[in-house]
């Protein structure tokens, strides 16, 4: 199903997209019928349900797995699905994949990468399938890059992501995250081209935000990232429940 005209685009651009994660179908469910327009099954369980150190051992299996529990609980938003990383080595994986990706529920898939990924990007929408671009910091590139640091501090960084923006928009990308991106230079590539920006730790002006759920509401509380304000503690109340249960089975509560 296509849920991307060309004037939903253009509408969002300014707009203050709300993007978030989801991995499984109560949480897919809940965020949809709040209102999130743009829902994902994003690489970053690896870190937040699968207990990995980084994003490089999620694997397409992994993603389709948690893709067709979280298609099932939409009904609204758009359900936008990574490519993990070794899944879009060249134009043709990359359509295989992005369409394995689409039969399990996704409306669009993500890639990382700029001006090194316009075949892939070119392919997969040349196939029909919508595609969202991410650059800036590349979680897939977390090993190469050492950590999770902010691009985008000088000048000649600056000028590769504007062009990386630019690459991903010519190639027929409908959208581009922008992660942890310098808010200047995050501000820049915004005004630079036509379609929206959805900012994770890049500052306010993007035309969008999006977030790992987890972090959002303070189910991952032992590492919460820098950029993330937790409007929850589910971390909390699950301990607490697990508590509760533990005194009212064993019979240690106490008396009230
Ligand atoms: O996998 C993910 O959560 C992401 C976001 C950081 C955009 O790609």
């Amino acid at each position: 199903m296509n849920r991307i005209t060309p004037d939903i685009v253009r509408k969002a651009k300014g707009h203050g997209i709300t993007a978030l994660t989801a991995y499984d179908y109560p949480t897919a469910r809940l965020l949809d019928e709040a209102g999130i327009e743009v829902l994902l099954v994003g690489d970053s369980m690896g870190m937040v349900v699968l207990g990995l150190q980084d994003t490089t051992g999620v694997t397409l299996e992994d993603i389709l797995h948690h893709l067709r529990a979280v298609s099932r609980g939409v009904q609204r938003a758009l359900l936008v699905a990574d490519l993990p990383i070794d899944t879009y080595r060249g134009p043709e994986e990359a359509v295989a994949n992005a369409k394995k990706l689409t039969s399990a529920g996704a409306h669009a898939v993500k890639l990382e990468g700029g001006t090194t990924r316009v075949e892939q990007i070119k392919a997969i929408a040349g196939a029909g399938v919508p595609v969202m671009g991410h650059i800036g910091m590349l979680p897939q590139r977390i090993r190469e890059e050492g950590g999770y640091k902010i691009k985008g501090k000088t000048p000649a960084e600056s000028l590769l992501l504007v062009e990386d923006a630019k690459a991903v928009e010519n190639a027929g990308a409908f959208a581009v995250v922008l992660e942890l991106i310098a808010p200047k230079v995050a501000d820049e590539i915004t005004r630079s081209i036509q379609i929206p920006t959805i900012g994770i730790g890049s500052g306010k002006h993007c035309d969008g935000q999006i977030l790992v759920f987890h972090d959002l509401v303070g189910y991952s509380p032992w590492f919460i990232p820098k950029h993330v304000h937790p409007e929850a503690t589910v971390g909390d109340a699950i301990s607490k429940a697990a508590a509760a249960f533990i005194a009212r089975v064993k019979g240690t509560e106490s008396e009230k």
